[in-house]
């Protein structure tokens, strides 16, 4: 038996940048010096236009203006002119023809993948695995930086408990703890320790802050959290990403308790700055600036300007509030100096940090050989494979047998390029996707014969209108699909959500199959039951999905989330058992939309539900369970917990306890399990959650092997804010469970004095 240590990773991350903190402390002071000396040569318009940032053509063109501006000192930034030959020329005007040669940060959204499309952040969230996640970053990075990207506005950390925001794809799902080790992860990948690398990026953590409670899950609506659930659910994924080290932040479009988040000095100034001593930039999301206006707390535009620049935002993204009206409020005094050399100073710094000053150019030839290269495919695959959630598997259905004489492949999606990539592409290519139904066809044997059929149409548009000939083309679809799994001996359905139906102002007021998708299920479940057919669902999605009716009659269902590029071969690779699935739900998938928001770290009530009693907490018309439950997902073979030890009876407020367990693998295929450590803080001061997430692993395991795990909790797992704002750990019991998901598991209690 191996022991394996598991020291909390955030702290580990901390200890890492505390160390690279006092290393780069020369470093820092080197660019403070330069930084002083630049400013005291810049004059009011080329600081103002070291703060604005505009936007590219979507094809990552430059547009004529941006030359210009740059010739004249009044550009410091561009989002999406992309490509090493087009950079390169833009950057050569700012370096080499205006009077203070300050170059270009040039940015864009590589959020999961640059030309090598990774699967969707939730997707790889699903993975449970810090290293693949930070290993995903790092070829996106290594592609991004090689075609002139400098800065990507990724991760996106936001806490996500209400699926019908679109944006649910984009994150790492509900749980803090979880969002913190993949915020500190990707962190890591896009940055390493050093991003002036000519494989590394900038990583920004956006969107600051509490986006993800949009009021009813509607993109850009309101949030109004208290300090207390902000600080304990919504911060701590922001604060990972500052540990490790995160150069910049973005402020977000929402406001919070009635302040725009971009020109929110509580949070933009004492909780980023002078309580995390967050030194680096922060840049406001796009148009979010001029957006106070619409808000009702900025008279027009120069007063959005003010109020932006003077509560800490440095660079402004596409309006151009501050570069307008920049000089007359310095001018008139509105605007103190300090305020705008303060925000070129951390502009300046980040650009030093990233080495532009010195390397300002991409290497055109290193583009050619860097994007798309075999091994980075190879990666994809490989994390495609990892983030995939077995959700169900009645009967061990899969994997399927890749000798199947006659296979139906059913649904729109498998055979579909573009939506495989989810909502941010990059700059990846539908023409570089494997197909779900190619990477099927090239994993079979030859002897057998794949079917395919479309079924029926899903889109966007249709959730809100539908034509009769559309309906009538589905009965036709349906009619095809149903002939083409009779003939079959086993049967696939492909079937979700097209990529454009999450990611930003994507939210759907239901969150269920869209289309005619159940039917579609149903009638080919129906014509096949008796003939003891394998079926099984392959489920593409970028938000949890209320799906009862499909989770009760398809005998398994594989959740694939959005692939990317390798799409076909990683499902394939799955499918039919050459990767064991170990994936785990990073969210909760609910029974009902009516359910949200939902999350399995809700804080108890007076009035705990009880089925059998009417005056407790809960809805008269659902169960109160979930679907599939936060952490859930199933493998191919099967795993046993057993004998949960705690290194000590009782600890002192301040000490520490290890937690092990035993995990073995009592199946007869190597496996990977998800080892997760839950705590409730029985009595508090406060009312603490049921359970929450403190520490987990996913381990690898050959048949019949057993290993020990064991954790470590401490201070950070068992302590929370009180109502003072202070972080203690109060005495009192502590209910440990280990176990596969936030449901079940073993249990053991201690006591803290
Ligand atoms: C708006 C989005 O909210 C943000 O996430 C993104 O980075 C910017 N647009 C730039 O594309």
């Amino acid at each position: 038996m191996r022991t394996l240590t598991i020291a909390g990773a955030l702290i580990a991350s901390a200890l890492l940048t505390g160390a690279a903190a006092t290393q780069s402390s020369r470093a820092g002071t080197d660019v403070e010096q330069r930084i002083d000396a630049l400013l005291a040569k810049m004059t009011l318009p080329e600081k103002l236009g070291q703060l604005q940032q505009l936007d590219g053509e979507a094809n990552g063109n430059a547009r004529p203006e941006h030359a210009e501006l740059a010739k004249a000192g009044r550009l410091g930034s561009t989002l999406n002119v992309r490509g090493a030959a087009r950079v390169n020329a833009l950057q050569r005007v700012a370096v080499e023809q205006s009077r203070l040669r300050v170059p270009l940060i040039f940015a864009f959204d590589v959020i999961h993948g640059y030309r090598t499309v990774f699967p969707i952040p939730l997707g790889e969230a699903a993975s449970w695995d810090p290293a693949a996640v930070e290993r995903a970053a790092a070829v996106a990075a290594a592609e991004s930086r090689a075609s002139g990207i400098h800065w990507t506005f990724a991760p996106m950390v936001d806490i996500a408990r209400d699926a019908r925001w679109g944006r649910v794809a984009e994150g790492s799902g509900e749980d803090p703890h979880l969002g913190a080790i993949m915020a500190a992860a990707r962190v890591r990948g896009f940055q390493g320790d050093d991003y002036s690398r000519p494989d590394r990026i900038v990583a920004c953590a956006k969107h600051w802050v509490a986006y993800g409670a949009a009021e009813g899950g509607r993109d850009y609506n309101t949030t109004d959290l208290s300090e207390h659930t902000l600080r304990t659910i919504y911060f701590p994924p922001f604060h990972a990403a500052v540990q490790a080290g995160a150069g910049t932040f973005m402020s977000a479009f929402n406001s919070l308790n009635g302040v725009p988040t971009s020109g929110n000095p509580w949070t933009l100034r004492q909780i980023l700055r002078d309580e995390w001593k967050f030194d680096g930039m922060v840049v406001s999301d796009y148009n979010s600036i001029s957006e106070m206006i619409a808000h009702g707390v900025a008279a027009g535009e120069a007063d959005a300007a003010r109020i932006g620049l003077t509560n800490g935002v440095d660079m402004e993204m596409v309006s151009r509030t501050i570069a307008t009206h920049g000089e007359p409020l310095v001018r008139e005094g509105k605007l103190p100096m300090s305020a705008v050399d303060e925000a070129v100073r951390r502009v300046l710094r980040i650009k030093m940090r990233a080495g532009l000053f010195e390397r300002p150019y991409a290497d055109e030839a290193l583009e050619r050989t860097t994007v798309l290269k075999p091994e980075f495919r190879q990666a994809a695959r490989e994390v495609a494979a990892r983030s995939m959630v077995l959700l169900k598997n009645d009967g061990g259905v899969l994997p399927l047998s890749t000798d199947v004489g006659r296979l139906a492949v059913i649904g729109m999606l498998a055979n579909d390029r573009e939506n495989m990539m989810g909502n941010w592409t990059g700059d990846g290519r539908a023409s570089d996707v494997v197909t779900i139904l190619e990477g099927i066809r090239q994993a079979v044997s030859p002897k057998t014969t794949v079917d395919y059929a479309a079924g029926v149409g899903i889109s966007v548009e249709r959730l809100r209108v539908e034509t009769d000939q559309q309906r009538a083309d589905d009965e036709r679809g349906m009619d095809e699909a149903v002939k083409i799994a009779t003939a079959a001996d086993a049967i696939l359905l492909v079937l979700g959500e097209t990529g454009g139906m999450s990611g930003e102002a994507s939210s759907r007021a239901s969150i269920d199959l869209p289309g005619r998708q159940l039917a579609l299920a149903e009638r080919v479940i129906a014509a096949t039951r008796g003939a003891k057919k394998p079926v099984a669902v392959v489920l593409l999605n970028g938000r949890p999905l209320a799906i009862p009716e499909l989770a009760q009659q398809a005998p398994a269902i594989l959740d694939a989330w959005f692939p990317g590029t390798e799409a076909g071969h990683a499902v394939a690779d799955v499918l039919f058992g050459r990767v064991n699935p170990g994936g785990k739900l990073p969210v909760t998938f609910p029974r009902h939309v009516g359910q949200l928001p939902m999350s399995y770290n809700y804080l108890p009530t007076g009035r705990p539900p009880q089925a059998s009693q009417k005056y407790t907490s809960k809805y008269l018309d659902v169960d109160v369970t979930p679907l599939f439950p936060f952490g859930h997902g199933l493998s191919y073979t099967t795993f046993a917990l057993r004998d949960v030890r705690l290194s000590a009876p009782r600890i002192a407020a301040d000490g520490t306890v290890r937690v092990s367990v035993d995990v073995e693998n009592t199946g007869v295929r190597a496996g990977d399990e998800v080892v997760q450590v839950y705590v409730r803080d029985v009595v508090a001061s406060v009312s603490r959650p049921v359970t929450e997430l403190k520490a987990f692993s996913r381990v690898s395991l050959r048949p019949g092997q057993r290993q020990q795990v064991t954790f470590t909790l401490g201070p950070r797992e068992l302590g929370f804010y009180n109502q003072r704002m202070q972080w203690v750990v109060e005495p009192g019991r502590f209910d440990v469970r280990v176990g596969t998901s936030a449901v079940g598991g073993l249990q053991a209690s201690f006591e803290v004095q």
